[in-house]
């Protein structure tokens, strides 16, 4: 029964996949189809990640489905329509750039779709269903799990990582319009043992790559950060830089502990001899984190070079929170 109504459910979001698609190349989808062209996604992108679109009739796609055999009841579980008693049946896409949401057996489980130009909210999802758990799938992991390069890159949006992949960066995945979860981590570490991210650049970046490191580090997967700056994301980067000047940002990525730190130190006036302390303290009892002596000993040895302290100096700070020997 319950295995049933999700073999239902992946039908319809199928269905619907190929009917957005379809509806890019028509008629009415030359503005969608000029809005990705605008953003450089080439034919065999567009293909690639099936994206579509939605169009302007209010209740098209729920016709489309109904003549398909599906009843509202279970349309409504998709999450594609919803069902006023008045008005009847209607999408709850209309008139936007398609990204279907694919789990890592290629099944299409949801949908983002984007309003092409300005609007809100920019990007609307599909609800979650009974297939469509946001906080157990990343896009683009039905592509990046079979990567040869030694990482995923975890970046935020969806035309983060189709740019990424178009650039050759088969290894782009990210979360679906929500934080990073405990779910995604065990997710991740199926695949890999090295994340990369390549968060915004912005404020919001910066408070998602720091609450994303301990996640990533408490299912025991080592972290790097990718510096976007002066570019938002990875989309914009590529596209004014290019391919080898992104890898180059893949080769310097910064150490995450030494990117929490750096920012910690944004906190604190670090003209100013007590400020600089606290700062150091806060530093010390953060390095105690480290519960393998050689691990902490490498930090402690890091931090110091970095703020040009003395190793000894740090390492008795440190001791005095209480380092306990691992
Ligand atoms: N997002 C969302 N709902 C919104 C805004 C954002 O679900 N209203 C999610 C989308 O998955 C989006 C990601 O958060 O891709 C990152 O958001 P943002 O940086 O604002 O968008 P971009 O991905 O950069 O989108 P674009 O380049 O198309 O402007
Ligand atoms: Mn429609
Ligand atoms: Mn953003
Ligand atoms: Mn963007
Ligand atoms: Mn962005």
């Amino acid at each position: 029964q319950e295995a049933d109504k999700r073999a239902r459910l992946l039908e319809i979001n199928k269905e619907a996949a190929k009917y957005f698609y379809m509806l890019l190349r028509g008629e009415r989808g030359a503005r969608a189809l000029s809005y990705f062209r605008k953003r450089e996604l080439s034919d065999e992108t567009m293909q690639k990640f099936g994206l579509g679109y939605s169009d302007q009739y209010s209740d098209d796609l729920y016709r489309y489905l109904r003549k398909k055999g599906y009843e509202d009841d279970i349309l409504k579980e998709s999450g594609l329509v919803s069902i006023d008693e008045r008005r009847g049946g209607y999408d709850k896409f209309w008139n936007r750039a398609m990204f279907p949401i694919m789990d890592v057996h290629n099944k299409v489980i949801g949908f983002g779709g984007r309003v092409m130009g300005d609007g809100e909210p920019k990007y609307l999802n599909s609800p979650e269903t009974k297939i469509f758990d946001k906080s157990r799938n990343l896009y683009g992991l039905n592509f990046a799990r079979s990567t040869k390069k030694p990482q995923l890159l975890l970046c935020e949006g969806y035309m983060d990582v189709i740019a990424l992949h178009q650039a050759g960066f088969d290894n782009a995945v990210a979360s679906l319009g929500t934080a990073l979860t405990s779910g995604h981590a065990n997710l991740l570490k199926r695949y890999t043992k090295n994340v990369y991210l390549t968060y915004d650049s912005d404020g919001a970046g910066v408070k998602a790559a720091l609450r994303a490191i301990p996640i990533l580090k408490e299912v025991g997967i080592t972290t790097k950060v990718i510096n976007m700056k002066p570019y938002k994301d990875p989309d914009e980067f590529i596209k004014a830089l290019g391919a080898e000047e992104y890898q180059k940002r893949i080769d310097t990525a910064e150490n995450s502990f030494m990117f929490e730190i750096r920012i910690l130190e944004q906190q604190y006036d670090m003209h100013d001899p007590e400020s600089k302390t606290k700062f150091y303290n806060a530093v010390a009892e953060k390095l105690c984190t480290f519960g393998e002596k050689l691990e902490r000993d490498n930090y402690i040895a890091a931090v110091a070079d970095k703020y040009m302290i003395g190793i000894e100096d740090l390492r008795r700070l440190v001791n005095q929170y209480g380092a306990k020997i691992g």
